[in-house]
């Protein structure tokens, strides 16, 4: 599957931003914490929301759709061996580890797969998990992880991860009468989201501040509904298409609080943003460079490292580009070299980029997800035409693009 891209058109309408991926993912497993059903709402029809359903279903859980909403039911999931091959290709398949372990008290987890944005271990959860009393064996590629004894009062993560903080709280929400503070957290708003969904069903936990969360166990929790945040790094994606080509382009479905730092940096770029309650309006900008450093929330997100990274190469000036959080996440820099950009890739996690450059279309990769949805506004804003392959990348994470930005005045056509 492909995407046949051309370019210069202003973008102009309303584009609406999805629920975010990153949320309904952890709820979709938080459910199996809740006898009977679950309904989650605004979640996004993208491969790794199917996959992440696949997978509940394989161990007995069941689920339907009606447009965006999902209902689920966990009452018969039975099984908790993961050793299903999508688990394999989805990182999210990590958060299966905390729920199933405070149901079951054992789970088996087959070695995580995800983007190929380097490497992506799982020893700061397998240490979390030690923490609060759980076997943890490596045994032919999978992970055996088994109850042994009790949860400690407090437990520090080993680095502020967005999954380890996520299964700290999946496991804990369950041990009743235990009151468990997890330090060193991470604090995405998809975090704080699945809080209030848990919650929601009777659950007790609390953020204390930007890196402690406090969770006290509870009997059981009951049947609740959801409307799944909107997604900030697709919104912050569709904040760079309407900087470099947008006519009032509206985006629209999230809480522009939670895309402070991008918005930052692109007002700081000179770029022309009007930000209301539930969207922002963007037009295309004379935008002037500036350096980016990604980090954990609120810092600038490292999901938004290459929408920006094509961003720096048609604005004026030279700039770093600092990729704190992963240590892979530059391929998509050599195909915008190839298109024309003048970038200076200094090391794995630092490059110089020089703008405006022009850039010509070329036949493109998506490396990974969000170098996909890169190379997608590359192709609409080079000249000639460009073909972005493997779209599926690009399908796990943004809904219909194809359709969102045809709708908006893109030249975009899906190609078999
Ligand atoms: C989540 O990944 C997101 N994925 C990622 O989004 C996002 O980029 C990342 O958080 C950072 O915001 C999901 O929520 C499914 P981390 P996660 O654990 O939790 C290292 C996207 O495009 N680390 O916060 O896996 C890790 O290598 C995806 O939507 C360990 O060393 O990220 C990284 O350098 C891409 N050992 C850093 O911590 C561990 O056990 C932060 O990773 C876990 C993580």
């Amino acid at each position: 599957m492909k995407f046949i891209l051309s370019g210069n058109n202003p973008l102009s309408g309303s584009i609406e931003v999805s629920g975010a991926k990153n949320a309904a993912l952890k709820m979709i497993s938080a459910a199996i914490l809740i006898s009977g059903k679950t309904e989650l709402e605004n979640v996004p029809k993208i491969i790794d929301v199917e996959n992440m359903l696949l997978i509940l279903k394989s161990i007995g859980g069941e689920y339907s759709w009606g447009g965006n909403k999902v209902t689920i039911d966990t009452t018969n999931v039975s099984k908790h061996d993961l050793t299903i091959d999508i688990s394999r290709k989805l990182r999210g398949s990590v958060v299966y580890v905390g729920s199933l372990l405070a149901k079951f008290g054992k789970v088996t987890l087959p070695f995580p797969g995800g983007c190929n944005i380097g490497k992506r271990p799982i020893d700061y959860h397998i240490d979390l998990f030690q923490n609060l009393g759980i076997s943890v064996v490596e045994e032919n590629e999978t992970y055996i992880f088994e109850k042994q004894g009790e949860a400690s009062s407090e437990v520090t993560l080993l680095g502020r991860s967005v999954t380890v903080t996520e299964n700290a709280i999946l496991y804990l929400t369950l041990l009743k009468g235990n009151t468990t503070t997890v330090r060193n957290c991470a604090a995405e708003p998809e975090i704080d989201d699945l809080i209030n969904f848990l919650n929601s069903a009777g659950a007790n936990i609390k953020r204390i501040d930007e890196e402690t969360i406090e969770v006290t166990g509870v009997d059981k929790l009951n049947e609740t509904s959801h409307r799944v945040m909107g997604d900030r790094i697709e919104a912050g994606t569709w904040l760079v298409l309407g900087l470099l080509l947008g006519d009032n382009l509206k985006i629209t479905g999230f809480d522009p609080k939670f895309l402070e730092a991008p918005l930052g940096i692109a007002k700081g770029m000179n770029g022309n943003i009007e930000v209301g309650s539930g969207s922002i309006t963007v037009n295309k900008s004379e935008l002037v460079s500036k350096d980016i450093t990604t980090g954990v929330y609120p810092e600038f997100p490292t999901d938004l490292q290459s929408p920006f990274g094509l961003l720096l190469t048609q604005s004026t000036g030279t700039a770093t580009l600092n990729e704190t959080v992963f240590n892979d996440r530059f391929k998509y820099l050599h195909d915008l070299v190839d298109m024309g950009a003048d970038i200076k890739i200094e090391s794995k996690n630092k490059a110089v980029i020089t703008g405006p450059r022009k850039l010509s279309g070329r036949i493109i990769e998506s490396a990974d997800l969000r170098a996909g949805a890169t190379m997608v506004l590359a192709g609409l804003i080079a000249d000639g035409t460009t073909e972005v392959d493997k779209a599926e990348v690009i399908d796990r994470g943004y809904e219909k693009i194809d359709d969102k930005l045809s709708r908006i005045g893109a030249k975009i056509q899906r190609e078999s």
